[in-house]
């Protein structure tokens, strides 16, 4: 039986939004203090798979940090790190490429979303990501993994490469991980299409509502963001084929620790022009105080930095007798 551990990242591609607070983060520091070991890295490794500026890298790598510890991420209750300050990942990384089957890699969905008609062209390390990634869980013995559900192949896959793993080598060495995918915030909405993923790197700013965004800009996005004539239906049944109202009843609902249900009876019937507002007054009381705090943060890097650094050294201490042990199962 295996301690009942949390690992979950981030990639410090670009700037925090509300995808990665409501799908991920706001979720992270739920599960901290609670029954598990929570272990949170910036994935500085997985950034590199598609081209970053080194010195945007290293800012973006401070921002991530500064969005956990400005949500509520505490370095001493929770292990925080980036993955390339424990080498561990890297190594476990291509123990599992000799693992992890070609066929299955093919079948990732979001390698075929990001790669598109380019495939040829982009680099080794965004087609071998999964494999990274199952290091980075597998390597704390980590148990259940909170995800937004573009993730959950990737988690899947990690099951995968374990199960392979415990067969090949007759030992029931790697956990076979849950992904925890719940609540109103799986999958946030682009502000201006709702079936678009929120992302970093939407075209339009106004699709995104940045983890750094001010008050008014918060305001300004919500009260702008494209919805549909029609009042807000008494059952999440009526928002199926209403995507832009759907996502924003669920955001409502992940900020306020409400569900849909709980919203639309406070809400059906009414029109966006009482909902809307009510949606960003919600949203800057909720994120306002986590960008100011993030920017009160950024101003000291070198305090980061040392924070990152005693993380690493926490997180070591997990992974590298798992590592030691993964090679000696393998024979070296
Ligand atoms: P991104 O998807 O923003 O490039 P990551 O891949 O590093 O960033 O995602 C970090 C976490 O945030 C993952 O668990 C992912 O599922 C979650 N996440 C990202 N965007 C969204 C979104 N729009 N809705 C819900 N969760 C999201
Ligand atoms: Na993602």
């Amino acid at each position: 039986t295996f301690t009942p551990r949390v690992f979950s990242g981030i990639k410090p591609s670009g700037g925090l939004t509300l995808g990665n607070y409501l799908g991920a983060i706001k979720r992270f520091v739920d599960m901290q203090g609670g029954e598990f070991e929570t272990i949170y890295c910036v994935a500085d490794m997985h950034a590199i798979t598609v081209w970053q500026d080194p010195e945007e890298l290293r800012q973006a790598t401070r921002e991530v940090t500064a969005g956990f510890l400005a949500s509520g991420i505490d370095p001493e209750s929770s292990v925080l790190f980036n993955q390339s300050r424990v080498s561990a990942h890297a190594e476990l990384g291509w123990l599992f490429n000799c693992v992890a089957r070609v066929g299955w890699m093919n079948r990732m969905t979001q390698f075929k979303d990001k790669a598109g008609k380019n495939a040829e062209k982009v680099s080794l390390g965004l087609y071998a990501y999964p494999s990274l990634m199952a290091a980075d869980i597998l390597l704390y013995h980590a148990t259940h993994v909170p995800v937004g559900e573009d993730q959950k192949q990737h988690v899947e896959l990690t099951r995968d490469i374990a199960a392979k793993f415990n067969h090949d080598y007759k030992v029931d060495f790697f956990p076979a991980c849950e992904p925890v995918i719940e609540g109103p915030a799986m999958r946030v909405m682009s502000l201006r299409d709702g079936t678009k993923k929120m992302s970093k790197s939407g075209e339009s700013d106004m699709e995104r509502i940045n983890m750094t965004d001010d008050a008014d800009t918060i305001s300004k996005k919500f009260k702008k963001s494209r919805t549909d004539p029609e009042v807000l239906p008494e059952e999440m049944e009526g928002l199926a084929n209403r995507p832009e109202a759907r996502n924003l009843v669920n955001i409502y609902a992940a900020l306020a620790n409400m569900t849909g249900e709980e919203v639309l009876a406070e809400y059906g019937g009414q029109g966006w022009g009482k909902f809307k507002p009510a949606l960003a007054e919600l949203a800057v009381e909720h994120l306002a105080p986590i960008s100011t705090e993030m920017k009160r943060l950024m101003d000291d890097p070198a305090e980061i930095d040392r924070i990152l650094a005693k993380g690493a050294d926490k997180a070591n201490e997990i992974a590298q007798p798992i590592l030691n042990k993964t090679f000696e199962i393998m024979g070296f």
